[in-house]
């Protein structure tokens, strides 16, 4: 037990949320099946309905969290209209969950550039083929896409970056984590950004 908190050794004394997350990942790399950085993303349109998928997570600056998808998609027309985010990782391998909340911003191009060649081949090809969210009416349409964009991007050293296809980043003024303990008695630490420094409270389970 923390002796400071009364919480889990798992949940450390850590001032900065990000230290407490990177070790929750390195844990999850280690014990999950696959994709440790999977998580849901929930996002809500003009209308204020909220929505929610999963997405991986692909990149981290030491103010947040940055994933990446196609910016006409579902998703990348509710972040447009309003861009504002909440991120929930589970790992159920550990039991254990994490709560992120905040605003969004693309990032740079040059981020994205860089990010978008690192993918393999028909990853790009694909992010040039499918407009994502979009009806199609055969999976044969899909699949013309597919060849007439291998066909025009024959180099896989010369896949330019589609700009509707880009990376978002949330900057979190909320990350909460929460770990499983027997008779639903789990423990929640809650981080909140005031100014530029976060304050930690435990929460209820
Ligand atoms: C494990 C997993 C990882 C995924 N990763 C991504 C991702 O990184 N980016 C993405 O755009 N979609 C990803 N998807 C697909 C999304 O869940 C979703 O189907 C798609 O982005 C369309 O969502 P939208 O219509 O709400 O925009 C992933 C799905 C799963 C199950």
């Amino acid at each position: 037990m923390n002796q400071k908190s009364g919480l889990d050794p798992v949940f450390k004394d850590e001032k900065n949320p990000f230290i407490l997350f990177n070790g929750w990942m390195k844990d999850a790399e280690k014990s999950e099946i696959n994709d440790p950085n999977a998580f849901n993303l929930a996002t809500v349109d003009t209308f204020g309905q909220p929505d929610n998928r999963i997405l991986l997570l692909k990149g981290q600056t030491d103010k947040g969290f940055i994933f990446y998808t196609n910016l006409q998609s579902k998703k990348g027309r509710d972040l447009k209209s309003n861009p504002k985010a909440s991120m929930c990782f589970h790992w159920k391998s550990l039991q254990r969950q994490i709560r992120i909340q905040g605003p969004v911003e693309l990032v740079d191009k040059k981020t994205a550039d860089t990010y978008f060649s690192s993918r393999p081949y028909e990853s790009r090809i694909g992010a040039w083929a499918s407009s994502q969210s979009e009806v199609m009416k055969h999976r044969d349409e899909f699949e013309d896409k597919v060849k007439k964009f291998k066909k025009q991007y024959s180099d896989p050293n010369n896949v330019p970056r589609p700009e509707h296809w880009s990376g978002w980043h949330l900057t979190p003024f909320k990350i909460e984590f929460w770990k499983e303990v027997e008779n639903r008695l789990h423990q929640r630490l809650c981080y909140s950004l005031i100014g530029t420094s976060w304050n930690k409270e435990i929460l209820y389970p």
